[in-house]
């Protein structure tokens, strides 16, 4: 059973989203998701439009995804990988090198995967306040 980690604040769920979601999956047989906390997004800067419990509950609406758990610090990656005995941590491009996940190569597998092209929740904001404007 091989167990796979990945952390996002899953906002306005996308494709990109989905694509992301199933070709972590596709690296073993178990997808963990760690959410971001509207905490955790607020010291990061970032406002969702949906609270945590609604992104939750769609994350858990996925196929691809097991089980979703809270993203509440940038430290807590480690102990997650020790709790859910992850085998692999997956991580968006955008996050490539960064030493926020580079340290956990030590504890186990660390991949990157690329973005797709084209979308992202800021994205759709922006263009649906655009919407709006017309
Ligand atoms: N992701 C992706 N392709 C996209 C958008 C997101 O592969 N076009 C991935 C990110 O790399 C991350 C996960 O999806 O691993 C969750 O990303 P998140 O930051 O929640 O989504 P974004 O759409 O990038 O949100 P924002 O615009 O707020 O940064």
């Amino acid at each position: 059973m091989i167990r796979v980690l990945t952390y996002g604040t899953y906002d306005l769920l996308h494709y990109g989203h989905i694509n992301l979601l199933r070709r972590a999956r596709a690296l073993g047989d178990y997808l963990i998701v760690g959410l971001s906390t509207d905490r955790f997004n607020a010291l990061k800067g970032k406002t969702a439009f949906h609270d945590y419990e609604t992104r939750k509950r769609m994350l858990e609406a996925v196929r691809y995804v097991d089980l979703v758990i809270p993203e509440e610090t940038w430290e807590q990656k480690l102990g997650d990988v020790q709790t859910y005995k992850a085998d692999i941590v997956v991580m968006g491009s955008d996050w490539k090198g960064s030493p926020r996940f580079e340290y956990l190569r030590d504890y186990c597998q660390l991949v990157y995967l690329d973005r797709t092209p084209g979308i992202s929740s800021s994205d759709i904001k922006e263009k649906l306040h655009l919407i709006k404007e017309e």
